[in-house]
C-alpha cells in the first residue's frame, strides 16, 4: 500500500463544495454582564481555520497531493483570507467564485475555559446560480488533463445543486473517479457519481432504512448502490470504523484499532481525501477504504491534528492491523 502513498505527489484531484471558515475566539469570564444575564468573554486570541470543503482539500494537500478547488466566496474579508491561505498553499484557485449574493460562510465559536459559550454561524444557503453553475461547469473541463480524481464536499450550504452534480458526471464521468461526500436531503442529487461515504446516520436517511445492526446496514448499503447507480458506497460507523459495498456484490467491512480518541470533527473530510487520492492514485477500493481508515483513526486520535499525513498513515499501519471481514 505504500506505493500508492508514493504516487499521492503525482496524482490531482479537484475538489468541488461548500468552503467554509472556522473561527475561533478563546477568552476568559469573571463576570457576569450587567445588560443581560450571559457572561462576559474577555477575549484573549482568536484563529481562522479552513473549514467544509476548504478542509477537504487542506487534507489532500497535507497528504501530498496537488489541488485544484472549485467553490464560491463572498466579496468580503473572509473570503479574500481563503483565497490568500490556498495560494500559499499551493492550490490552483481559478475556480473560485466571488458570489456577490452571499457571504463566506463561517462559523464562529467562542470558547472559555475550554467550554463553548456560544456558536454564530454567517451563510446564506440558497442554490447557486445558473451562471456559477456554468462557471465551475467550465473549471471542471479546464481541470481534466490534471487530474485523477474529483469530490465533492457537500455541506448543504448551496454549492451543491442537482444540476451542479448532474453537469459534473456529464463533464468527467465515467473517466474520473467522482467521490461523494453526501448530506442528508441530498440523495437525489448523486445518480451516477462513482461512489459516495455517508454516515451511518446520513445513510440511514438516504435508504429510508434506519441501520440498527448488521442486517440493516447491509440493507442500506445495497439499497444506496442501487438507487445511486454508483459503483461503491462505503459507510463510515465512527469508531466502528467502515463498511464499503461495491457494485459487484463484495462487502468489506474495516474495524478501527482501539485508541484514545480526542477530536472526532473533520474525520469524515479526511475519509473522503485520503480515500479519493488512493483510488485516484491506482489502489483498488477496498484498499483505498483501508488507507482511509487508517488516515481518519490517526486523525481522531491526535490532539490538535485536523489533516492526514502520509507519515500517520504509516504509523499507523505499523501498529494497528485490524481483521478485514468481507462478507
Ligand atoms: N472513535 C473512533 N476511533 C477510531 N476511528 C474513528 C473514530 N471515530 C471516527 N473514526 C474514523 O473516522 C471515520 C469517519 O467517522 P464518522 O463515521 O464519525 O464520520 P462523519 O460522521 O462523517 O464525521 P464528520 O463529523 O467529520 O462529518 C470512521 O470511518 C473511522 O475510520
Ligand atoms: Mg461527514
Amino acid at each position: 500500500m505504500k506505493d500508492y502513498l508514493k504516487k499521492f505527489s503525482s496524482t490531482g484531484i479537484l475538489v468541488i463544495g461548500d468552503l467554509m471558515v472556522d473561527q475561533y475566539i478563546w477568552g476568559k469570564v469573571k463576570r457576569i454582564s450587567p445588560e443581560a444575564p450571559v457572561p462576559v468573554v474577555e477575549v484573549t486570541d482568536e484563529n481562522l481555520l479552513l473549514g467544509g470543503a476548504a478542509n477537504v482539500a487542506n487534507n489532500v494537500i497535507s497528504l501530498g497531493g496537488k489541488v485544484f478547488i472549485a467553490g464560491t466566496i463572498g466579496q468580503d474579508d473572509l473570503g479574500k483570507l481563503l483565497v490568500n491561505k490556498f495560494t500559499e498553499k499551493g492550490y490552483n484557485t481559478e475556480g473560485i467564485i466571488i458570489d456577490s449574493n452571499r457571504p463566506t460562510t463561517v462559523k464562529t465559536r467562542v470558547i472559555a475555559h475550554s467550554q463553548q459559550i456560544v456558536r454564530f454561524d454567517r451563510e446564506i444557503k440558497s442554490d447557486i446560480s445558473k451562471s456559477t453553475i456554468s462557471h465551475i461547469a467550465e473549471y471542471v473541463k479546464s481541470c481534466l488533463p490534471h487530474i485523477q480524481g474529483i469530490i465533492i464536499s457537500d455541506y448543504s450550504k448551496g454549492l451543491i445543486t442537482k444540476k451542479l452534480v448532474k453537469t459534473i458526471v456529464e463533464i468527467a464521468g465515467p473517466k474520473k473517479f467522482i467521490a461523494v461526500d453526501p448530506k442528508t436531503g441530498h440523495f437525489g442529487y448523486y445518480k451516477g457519481v462513482s461512489l459516495i461515504t455517508p454516515n451511518v446516520n446520513e445513510a440511514s436517511s438516504g435508504s429510508g432504512i434506519e441501520i440498527v445492526d448488521e442486517k440493516t446496514l447491509i440493507a442500506a448499503g445495497k439499497s444506496l448502490l442501487k438507487k445511486l447507480q454508483c459503483k461503491a458506497v462505503i459507510i463510515t460507523r465512527g469508531d466502528e470504523g467502515m463498511s464499503l459495498f461495491e457494485k459487484n456484490g463484495a462487502i468489506t467491512h474495516i474495524p478501527t484499532c482501539a485508541r484514545e480518541v480526542y477530536d472526532v470533527t473533520g474525520a469524515g473530510d479526511t475519509v473522503i481525501a485520503t480515500l479519493t487520492l488512493s483510488r485516484a492514485a491506482g489502489a483498488k477500493l477496498s484498499d483505498a477504504a483501508i488507507i482511509a481508515n487508517h488516515a481518519a483513526g490517526a486523525v481522531v486520535g491526535e490532539v490538535g491534528t485536523s489533516v492526514a499525513t502520509q507519515r500517520s498513515i504509516i504509523n499507523s499501519m505499523k501498529t494497528c492491523k485490524p481483521e478485514v471481514i468481507k462478507s
